[in-house]
């Protein structure tokens, strides 16, 4: 059986719900997907911490380069998250012939149209289906499912951290601030949870399903973005009061030139399904002309659900390598030469 090596850059909480997957579930792997998906390193600068997974002798390091240099390693997952050094192994990564996995999606909003065209010239696969939704096969799904579909709408709650936030607060009476307390200590927050409750990560997953529903650039910049801080208990109440729950909506529309795209708090009558949506679940709803109004929902954050869809796309590379079809859509998400560009609406 053909043994695919794969390289997990950084032992956090994802990367940690990554190698326990790969490690435990490996022989599971081997049947679906036909080869041996071989954990050959783990890197970071933490060596100590014990994450309780048995690892063989010379898997962790600390290193990154030894796992981009090694000819052996065919694919990289990348599981650092922001901007700075994970921008910089990935791109590193794919000039070496490697395919790439992230879940990080301040990186493909930021910097994901570079990425991708650098992917492609070096015909290797970048995947991301966690980097939105956590375990909810949403990208595919647009990508791929609904790709002869003209998509008039995404509404969606997109951020765990917050979800959970704010059902805390209606559901318990927590306070904001013991709520987020939680949602750090489950490994849902990011390390910088402002990004969270200011809705920037919520920003950052629109602007990256914009472009793969719309057929557009990414454009972050032009998504109007207002988080849940502003958000009181009594609000929460007034709401309750007249039937409604306020949950932090992702909300994108399609105007044919033109897109509609904005995130902040939104108050939803308790008749509709996004209302249920609770703790750090995600949902969103797409309409579209052909499939009409389709709905997904899945826990979206945290170590083994978005773990899980991180070793989804690493078989689907693995699979493209066995039938020697890497470099194609629909790992990679688009012809770059094919590209709108489609404004993104102020929103008064
Ligand atoms: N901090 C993110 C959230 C993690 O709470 O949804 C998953 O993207």
């Amino acid at each position: 059986m053909k043994q695919i090596n794969v390289g997990v850059l950084g032992f956090g909480t994802v990367g940690a719900g990554v190698v326990r997957l790969l490690v435990e579930n490996r022989d599971i792997l081997r049947s679906k997907v036909g080869a041996d998906l071989h954990l050959k390193y783990v890197a970071d600068i933490d060596t100590e911490t014990d994450r309780g997974i048995a690892l063989g002798d010379g898997v962790l390091i600390s290193d990154a380069h030894k796992m981009l240099d090694d000819p052996e390693t065919d694919i990289i997952v990348e599981m650092i998250g922001g901007e700075g050094i994970a921008k910089e192994f990935i791109l590193k990564a794919i000039r070496n012939g490697k395919h790439v996995v992230t879940a990080n999606k301040a990186l493909i909003a930021g910097h994901g149209n570079e990425i991708v065209e650098a992917a492609r010239q070096h015909g290797v696969d970048f995947a991301y289906e966690a980097s939105v939704g956590g375990c909810m096969p949403i990208i595919k799904s647009v990508r791929e499912s609904l790709v002869g579909n003209r998509i008039h709408a995404m509404t969606g709650i997109l951020n765990g951290t917050c979800n959970y936030i704010l059902t805390k607060i209606t559901e318990e009476g927590s306070t904001f601030e013991d709520a987020l307390r939680e949602a750090q200590a489950e490994g849902f927050a990011e390390a910088d949870p402002t990004l969270d409750v200011e809705g920037g990560d919520t920003a950052h997953k629109l602007a990256i399903l914009n472009a793969l529903a719309y057929g557009m650039r990414i454009n972050l910049k032009d998504i109007y973005v207002e988080g849940i801080t502003r958000i009181t208990p009594l609000d929460i109440a007034f709401a309750a009061e007249f039937g409604y729950k306020v949950k932090l909506l992702a909300i994108s529309k399609n105007r044919g030139d033109a897109v509609e795209a904005r995130i902040h708090p939104t108050m939803i009558p308790l008749n509709n399904p996004l209302s249920n949506v609770g703790g750090s679940l995600n949902a969103v709803t797409i309409s579209a002309d052909a499939v009409g109004d389709m709905m997904l929902y899945g826990h979206g954050a945290g170590m083994m659900p978005t773990g899980s869809a991180v070793v989804g796309d690493i078989a689907d590379i693995a699979r493209n390598i066995m039938t020697g079809a890497t470099g194609r859509i629909p790992v990679l998400s688009y012809q770059p030469e094919a590209i709108r560009e489609v404004p993104v609406l102020p929103v008064d």
